[in-house]
């Protein structure tokens, strides 16, 4: 678990939620209120990609998929990044969604 904080491209909180380590963190985003847009789902656009403002060692970018495009070094696609499995339970996490 940690405790993942989610922003718009204004820096604005949208929503924040304990993560777990099975689901995308952008489906859990989209569970918990903060619609981020997800177009193939599969890691093969820039939809639903984040820049992480903070915690950036405790994300898995390819927790439930391969990315099959580059990002830069700040920034994951959520679809298909989430939690690395080693995560301690106050690990926080921020990131803010380019198309938010
Ligand atoms: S929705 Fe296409 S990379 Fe995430």
């Amino acid at each position: 678990m940690a405790k993942v904080t989610i922003r718009d491209n204004d820096g604005k909180q949208v929503a924040q939620f304990e993560a777990n380590e099975d689901e995308s963190l952008g489906t859990q985003a989209q569970d918990a209120g903060a619609p981020i847009p997800f177009s193939c789902g599969v890691g093969a656009c820039r939809t639903c990609v984040a820049r992480v403002n903070k915690g950036k060692e405790y994300l898995d970018e390819e927790a439930v998929g391969p990315k099959h495009i580059t990002t830069e070094d700040n920034e994951v696609l959520t679809c298909i990044c989430g939690l690395r499995k080693d995560v301690p339970k106050d690990a926080e996490i921020d990131i803010e969604v380019e198309n938010l």
